[in-house]
């Protein structure tokens, strides 16, 4: 996916250990179609040299506020004009103290100051106790409080051998975190709730009854609803996949427990997707110890009930959030999912056959409003989820109120 195609980005590198991480950073900025300058302090240059980024940008590598490679000698202004950011990667308690106070006694400092309106983008990386050290935190907050945003630090092992917060984020955390930065804020403010993966309900200790579902589409939706600046909250039921950046997840198992779970959250959201694979019978009385097989070979006797359906629960709280359904189906799409979205009494219904998007990383959409059916075309699960979010930020009431 090329989300940084046609974007310049100034990577500039401040004295610290974690410039190392900075040229794989580079590398992935570019597999993502960026187009990196770099710009280093003196003090990067004891870290990585100048020629390995020059030799893995393409581009020349900017040191110097005299540079004369620069047409009128000033890289200072030229390099941020037409930059649709600046990211500094690693930012080192001394840098950071520097822009925090509008200094410009090198390059990099000065072509922040001199950045007009373009975004800065600053990943910290220092020593725990430096990061700690009031001073840090003053010129932390002041950063932020300039329109700066800050990416971690991460906590963990430091090159020092100390542990704690301070470490500079990993370089595919600094590159969602940009990807991040460039999407529409279209649910900027609202919280939205997920449901997401399968319910797996107990038959005894080491037997389940479940649905097949790996999560994808409902981790790119709540990935996808962080991104366009919603509060996330995931109900997840197991799955192997990482919670995305910024989302607050609640593990669960039974269907029972996702019920739980969302309705002690949902009349606090805004937006309710449910895109779980919910399991629609529980075995009535899962046996506390292991069932053994029967010696004539008679299989075991299960009794089920029905689980709650957890997504028609939401619809109908009064006051509740908007919701948003998907059904898989295996034929007749379009009247299945417009039945259903009637049954579950809510206004969006996202339908998808089971054959093209089980398992899959791409996924084909159609979604089923008052209006009638909209296809979202054949693409990966997150574009498609992005795709959905802006249809959701379009739909939804209180951010687009209808005359
Ligand atoms: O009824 P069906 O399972 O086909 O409906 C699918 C939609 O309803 C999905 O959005 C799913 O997450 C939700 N659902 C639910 N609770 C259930 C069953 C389905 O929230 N028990």
């Amino acid at each position: 996916m090329l989300e940084l195609a046609r974007t310049r980005i100034v990577l500039g590198l401040t004295g610290g250990i974690a410039c190392y991480k900075a040229a794989e950073l580079l590398r992935r900025l570019q597999d993502h179609g960026a187009q990196v300058d770099v710009v280093m302090t003196e003090a990067a240059t004891h870290f990585i040299t100048p020629t390995t980024m020059q030799a893995l940008s393409g581009r020349p590598v900017y040191l110097d506020t005299w540079d004369a490679r620069v047409a009128n000698s000033m890289a200072h202004i030229d390099l941020t004009r037409g930059a649709a950011a600046v990211l500094i990667a690693p930012a080192s308690t001394d840098f950071m103290a520097k822009l925090a106070h509008g200094l410009a006694d090198d390059l990099l400092s000065t072509l922040c100051v001199a950045r007009g309106e373009v975004p800065l983008l600053i990943a910290p990386a220092m020593n725990i106790e430096m990061w700690l050290h009031p001073a840090t935190q003053r010129n932390a907050a002041q950063l932020r409080a300039d329109g700066a945003m800050l990416l971690g630090p991460g906590a963990g092992e430091q090159a020092c051998g100390e542990v704690g917060a301070g470490r500079m984020l990993e370089p595919d955390q600094i590159l969602r975190a940009v990807i991040a930065h460039f999407q529409p804020k279209v649910l900027a403010g609202k919280r939205v709730l997920l449901t997401a993966g399968p319910t797996s309900e107990p038959i005894d200790p080491v037997r389940v009854i479940t649905n097949r579902s790996s999560g994808k589409m409902g981790y790119a939706l709540a990935r996808a609803a962080a991104e366009a600046g919603a509060q996330v909250e995931l109900i997840s039921g197991p799955t192997a996949l990482d919670v995305p950046d910024g989302v607050i997840c609640t593990h669960v198992h039974t269907a029972a427990e996702m019920h739980q779970a969302v309705m002690a959250q949902a009349s606090q959201a805004d937006i309710f997707i449910a895109v779980a694979a919910v399991a629609d019978w529980a075995v009535a009385h899962p046996s506390p110890n292991k069932l053994k097989k029967h010696a004539d070979g008679r299989p075991p006797e299960l009794e089920f009930i029905q689980n709650p359906d957890i997504l028609a629960g939401v619809a109908r709280l009064p006051n509740g959030p908007w919701c948003v359904g998907f059904a898989a189906e295996t034929e007749n799409l379009h009247e299945n999912a417009q039945a259903k979205r009637l049954r579950k009494g809510v206004p969006l219904l996202v339908g998808n056959l089971v054959q093209q998007s089980m398992d899959a990383d791409q996924t084909e959409l159609v979604l089923f409003d008052d209006k009638g059916a909209h296809p979202i075309m054949r693409q990966p699960k997150l574009d498609a989820a992005r795709a959905l979010i802006r249809a959701i930020a379009q739909r939804h009431p209180i951010t687009h109120p209808t005359p």
